[in-house]
């Protein structure tokens, strides 16, 4: 559930007319809710009752200061996946004793900025980076923590660019040379091997694949503890899906359930997740603005502000997102339209086949915007980003100024 309803035909973000906002900080414009935010957080928290837990919420999917700030009051940890994002993490006020960095190429300078920072743990994806995290703790006199990504060979059954726990993709460690990756770690002088993790893609709208991947992964920590090998965490990672369209996932309490209940008499096993489009993406939009109705031979065209440079998604997975209109109330006629942006792409598109009543000048909501939408966005056709802002209650707050021209080629020269 989240807090972007109607009040009569108008549609309120909490306790603000969407309208209002825009005619504010003009469109395209991400607006979030915190109450959503907080809310789906808790879910997952709640879930988990009293097993020793910790859910780092995975920054990839909305890593605005102002989002990271409201996770980071709830005492959220982070799954980071560059030293960006372990910055702007500590910039939000969250601590980095519990963050996560996961990531199949982190370079050395990452690495050293994040034991610097004291990280709660490296999510190791291969040998050669065991190597590279050794040889950087032993040059800074630290010990490392460290988690082996293990690759379960479950079938996510999701979009095959966001599937990633197939012998196929390229992320972590097979099944197979679990073991003697474990014993390589256990054995170099830097590291201190604490976890397991995995994670096995995103949108999964079915519990079944999550479930089976963390019974391979408990068999391994069990063959683990007999060859002396003792962890102290199991993180899960990420991938739990949300509704878009027609899908229906199971509810993050479910989810959370399902998985705490497999670890019942593990409790010196800490359990951690890593939701990202669990909890940010239906709690943002993308508000944007027609600017055309244009008659195609065969289709009609609702020309709008915001482009695929604004929200990739539906370019780049040809993802299904609703589109709904601020003001229902309008009277123009019903027609099927696609819904397009100005980027010189046939690709560039929010929404192809929607039924519609608009005008030049309607103000229209993409849904479900809040998780990889701001954070994909790019300056593609030099558009200048979309401001963003934070609603809380009655509070309207601009956690990102939208981008002026200047900012576009900033760090850019002319020749001398
Ligand atoms: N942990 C790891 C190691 C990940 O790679 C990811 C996402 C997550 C956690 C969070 O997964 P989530 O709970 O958000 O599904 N841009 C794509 C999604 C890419 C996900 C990449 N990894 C999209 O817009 O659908």
């Amino acid at each position: 559930m989240d807090h972007f309803a109607y009040r009569g035909e108008q549609l309120f973000a909490e306790d603000v007319a969407v309208a209002d906002i825009a005619a504010q900080y003009q469109t395209p414009l991400y607006v979030y809710s915190r109450a959503t935010l907080e809310r789906h957080w808790h879910a997952f928290n709640d879930a988990l009752g009293n097993h020793p837990h910790l859910i780092c919420y995975a920054v990839k999917a909305n890593s605005n200061i102002g989002v990271l700030n409201v996770l980071a009051r709830l005492g959220s940890g982070f799954d980071i996946v560059s030293a960006g994002e372990l910055a702007r993490v500590i910039e939000a006020g969250g601590d980095p004793g519990k963050v996560v960095f996961s990531g199949v190429g982190k370079k050395a300078d990452e690495i050293r900025y994040a034991l610097e920072q004291g990280i709660l743990c490296f999510n190791v994806e291969s040998e050669p980076e065991l190597h590279r995290i050794n040889e950087v703790a032993g040059q800074m006199g630290k010990i490392a923590p460290i988690s082996l990504r293990i690759n379960p060979d479950v079938d996510a059954k999701t979009h095959p660019y966001i599937s990633t726990g197939l012998k196929a993709n390229k992320f972590g460690i097979p099944r197979e040379r679990a073991i003697e990756t474990y014993r390589l770690a256990h054995e170099l002088p830097n590291l201190k091997v604490t976890g397991m993790d995995c994670h096995i893609g995103s949108q999964l709208t079915d519990i079944g694949p999550f479930v089976d991947a963390l019974e391979r992964l408990l068999g391994l920590v069990d063959e683990l503890a007999e060859l002396g090998i003792e962890l102290s965490h199991l993180d899960v990672g990420g991938g739990l899906g949300v509704t878009y369209n027609q899908e229906s996932p199971p509810h993050p309490r479910e989810y959370a359930a399902a998985i705490a209940q497999k670890m019942a008499g593990r409790e010196n096993l800490k359990l951690i997740m890593e939701p990202g489009r669990a909890i940010a993406a239906n709690a943002g939009i993308l508000v944007t603005e027609v600017e055309f109705v244009k008659e195609g031979e065969e289709k009609h065209f609702a020309i709008v502000d915001a482009a695929m440079n604004d929200l990739l998604r539906p370019s780049l997975y040809a993802a299904w997102q609703a589109i709904i209109p601020v003001d229902r109330s309008t009277t123009s006629q019903t027609r099927i339209y696609d819904v397009v942006g100005p980027v010189c792409e046939t690709g560039d598109f929010l929404g192809k086949d929607r039924e519609l009543s608009v005008s030049p000048g309607d103000l229209l909501v993409v849904r479900s915007a809040g998780a990889y939408g701001f954070t994909m966005a790019s300056n593609y056709n030099s558009r200048c980003r979309p401001a963003e802002v934070m609603v809380d209650g009655d509070n309207v707050h601009l956690v990102r100024a939208r981008e002026i021209q200047k900012d576009l080629w900033k760090g850019e020269h002319k020749l001398p």
